[in-house]
């Protein structure tokens, strides 16, 4: 890597529909130096995340938008290489929203904070004790509150999010049933994390995936972690046990739609009043306050190995449009991460 330059990953247009290699453009910048309170971080691990479709779209968000022209967003780990911050000194990894760039300039307002990886590999920062861990552990217990021998659907069964879900579900004595998009990659999934049950959506109608999942869960659904919202929570409806909680954490199924108002599907206000169910939405970043009391947790489950973690990673910045995209289509297998160094 040649640290004069940095090679970087811009929006290069909206997407009009799913986004496509179109959106992406490459270019190069000068490496930053950093000036008064600021430092530099290396980017070693770029995370591809299903999120920055809503970034891409001028759509009001939960998270900030990008602007056509600018580096397009994006979380990683890195290595403090230049720095004027005594909290950020040179060799310290961190993770942060540095962008799909090869080197990012900081400063205290920076979202990021340090990283230890003494004992575990700093891309575990971008799956089990990153984000992902996190949303997954805080939403589930906060708005599932799973009860032994309950059901759970998890939509996005295999993602990195579901497959912790899945493993805290099971800790929890729940029964497990996954969504994934194809036959094989149902096999796969099932296999590699012990779900009771996986299914495929893909080619299906809500009708036909309502019938599978009806024999899926004998005893209809307690909770539901909705990954992808659209159809494949439309197929979920009339499985309902009274009581059911929904925790709404994605909407993979949307990331076609220009805006999501533009998703349309039967309203489920009467399903919600008549089975008393309990559906909230969660976003990580509300909860910055509780993500130590989450790492150290999700941190002693891998100890203790009852978590397992499971990454992909492409090489290289060149790289970034084509594991992005591949993550859309749901060919990872594990979080779906871009390593930039070699090292
Ligand atoms: N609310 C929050 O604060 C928060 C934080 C982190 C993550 N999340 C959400 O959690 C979910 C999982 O994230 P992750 O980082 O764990 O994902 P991931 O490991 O990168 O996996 C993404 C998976 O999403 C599925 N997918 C992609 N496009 C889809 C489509 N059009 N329809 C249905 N499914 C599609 C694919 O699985 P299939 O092949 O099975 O379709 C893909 O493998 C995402 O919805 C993400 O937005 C939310």
């Amino acid at each position: 890597m040649n640290s004069s330059i940095t090679h970087q990953v811009l929006l290069a247009k909206r997407p009009e529909g799913a986004p496509g290699p179109e959106v992406f453009e490459f270019t190069e910048a000068p490496a930053p130096r950093p000036g008064d309170n600021e430092f530099v971080v290396r980017v070693d691990y770029l995370s591809m995340d299903p999120a920055l479709v809503g970034r891409m779209r001028a759509e009001q968000n939960y998270a900030e938008s990008a602007t056509p022209g600018e580096v397009m967003h994006a979380y990683g780990v890195g290595t403090v290489i230049a720095s004027n911050w005594a909290q950020a000194p040179v060799g310290q990894q961190r993770l942060g929203r540095f962008d799909m760039q090869e080197y990012a300039l900081c400063n205290a307002s920076s979202f990021g904070f340090p990283i230890n990886t003494e004992r575990v590999p700093a891309s575990w920062y971008l799956s089990v004790l990153g984000a992902t861990g996190a949303t997954a552990w805080l939403s589930f217990y906060d708005i599932c509150m799973p009860k032994k021998g309950e059901t759970l659907v998890i939509s996005s069964a295999g993602s990195s999010v579901g497959t912790v879900v899945a493993q805290l579900a099971r800790a929890e004595g729940c029964r497990v049933v996954g969504i994934v998009s194809t036959e094989e990659k149902a096999a796969r999934v099932s296999e590699e994390w012990s779900y009771d049950a996986v299914l495929a959506y893909r080619g299906k109608s809500i009708d036909v995936l309502a019938a599978a999942l009806r024999q899926a869960c004998p005893d209809g659904i307690d909770m539901y972690y909705d990954n992808t919202s659209g159809d494949i929570s439309e197929a979920l409806l009339d499985l309902y046990n009274v009581g059911a909680r929904i925790a709404v954490v994605g909407r993979a199924a949307l990331s076609h739609l220009p805006d999501t108002r533009q998703d349309v599907g039967r309203r489920d206000n009467n399903v919600i009043l008549s089975r008393r169910i309990r559906k909230q939405g969660f976003v990580l970043t509300d909860h910055h306050d509780r993500m130590p009391e989450a790492m150290l947790s999700l941190g002693g489950l891998v100890h203790e190995g009852k978590l397992s973690v499971k990454v992909d990673v492409m090489q290289g910045i060149e790289q970034v449009p084509a594991a992005f995209l591949r993550m859309l289509r749901g060919e990872n297998n594990g979080k779906q991460l871009v390593r930039l160094t070699s090292e």
